[in-house]
């Protein structure tokens, strides 16, 4: 028996950022963009989301800078010329068809193999020069790495405004660099960077405290957060939810405005002993609006993130029973949204027999 999904095309707004329902597409890197600068065919792929009514597009991860912040192939950036234009191009496509975007600002750190980019003698970025923890590859970054790296973020932010974006998003989960000063297992320095919670959050929380200052209290920040890592899914970086207040306060000090909070299936609960999913906790535990995302629509039981295997549709009654409790404000859809553009629109319509099976060949194929 389907529930009524209205809650999920309900309005929602929140400063600058209003939207006109509560559809999220997740930021899914996608690689189809030779040269780093994306062509009229990515133009398209977000123009069919916005005009198929997603509330708010999510980017794929985009780079900083184009030296340490990818290592995947054909994956944009906000850097050089030709991709803040092509980004302008998308900007423009999204906003004439009634939609709302953000760019997810991505630097892989130390998932990026220096031996498969462009730059083999650069070594990656990451708090400790880990990517497994206690198996150093790099040397910690320095002061001026640190420096520089939070100055390249500041700087992908303020071109994200000035390509006519409505939000940016700082990707802090999933292992990468911002992550890799969250959690302890990748973060043993000792100097102002590392040791306990302030220590751990100084990093993004001077990325997030610049931009703010830089682009002005309007512009609205979003900062991805995940308590499980890609060396291990079980991972907590927050055991508690006292922990996880040391890990959220002192970003909601830094400006803050939305948390993403990715969880590989948005029914489970984060913490023993109630029933809130990881954005319910940081909804509760900062006030602020939350973003929750995770197997929305799938049917299959995922044991990789992203291995797409074959799922029929499933029942959206868990997640719009959790939405009308008001557990977290909006909910992003990665793989549905994916397989099918249309996806969101054909919700809205209750036309749920027309929802396509997830087939692998979505993962590359920008329909
Ligand atoms: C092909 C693919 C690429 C992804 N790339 C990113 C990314 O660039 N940034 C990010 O934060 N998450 C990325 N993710 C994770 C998604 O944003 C999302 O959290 C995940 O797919 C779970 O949502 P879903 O079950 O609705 O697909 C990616 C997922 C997929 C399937």
């Amino acid at each position: 028996m389907s529930r009524p999904a209205d809650i999920l095309f309900k309005p929602f707004s929140h400063g600058a950022l209003k939207l006109k329902n509560r559809i999220v597409m997740a930021p899914m890197t996608r690689s189809f963009s030779p040269g780093h600068a994306p062509g009229e065919n990515v133009v398209a792929y977000y123009r069919r989301r916005a005009e198929n009514d997603v509330g708010l597009i999510l980017s794929e991860g985009v780079s900083p800078n184009t030296t340490t912040a990818t290592g995947t192939p054909d994956v944009p950036n906000i850097v050089t010329p030709e991709a803040k234009a092509g980004w302008k191009r998308v900007a423009a496509a999204v906003k004439a068809a009634g939609g709302r975007m953000g760019l997810q600002i991505w630097h892989e750190g130390p998932y990026r193999n220096p031996q498969k980019t462009e730059h083999p003698d650069i070594p990656s970025w990451s708090a400790s020069g880990v990517k497994v923890p206690g198996k150093p590859l790099w040397q910690p970054m320095s002061e001026a790495e640190i420096e520089t790296a939070i100055s390249e973020f500041v700087a992908a932010a303020a071109a994200t405004r000035d390509a006519g974006f409505d939000c940016v998003e700082f990707h802090g989960a999933h292992s990468y660099i911002i992550d890799s000063f969250f959690w302890d297992q990748t973060n043993t320095r000792s100097d102002t960077w590392g040791g306990d919670w302030t220590g751990r959050t100084r990093f993004a929380c001077e990325i997030v405290r610049r931009t703010r200052k830089l682009l002005g209290p309007d512009f609205p920040i979003l900062i991805r957060l995940s308590q499980w890592k890609q060396q291990d899914f079980a991972a907590k970086a927050a055991a508690t939810p006292q922990e996880l207040e040391k890990w959220l306060t002192p970003l909601v000090e830094a400006g803050v405005d939305i948390f993403h909070l990715s969880q590989r299936r948005f029914w489970e609960p984060e913490f023993p002993g109630s029933d809130l999913n990881f954005a319910g906790w940081a909804r509760k535990i900062t006030g602020k609006p939350a973003i929750s995302v995770g197997s929305v629509g799938l049917s299959g039981e995922f044991t990789k993130l992203y291995s797409g295997e074959v799922s029929k549709p499933a029942s959206l009654d868990a997640l719009i029973e959790r939405m009308e409790r008001g557990e977290f404000d909006l909910i992003a859809v990665g793989r549905e949204l994916l397989n099918d553009p249309e996806w969101a629109l054909k919700v809205k319509e209750g036309r749920m027999s027309d929802l396509k099976d997830f087939s692998k060949e979505a993962l590359t194929t920008l329909y």
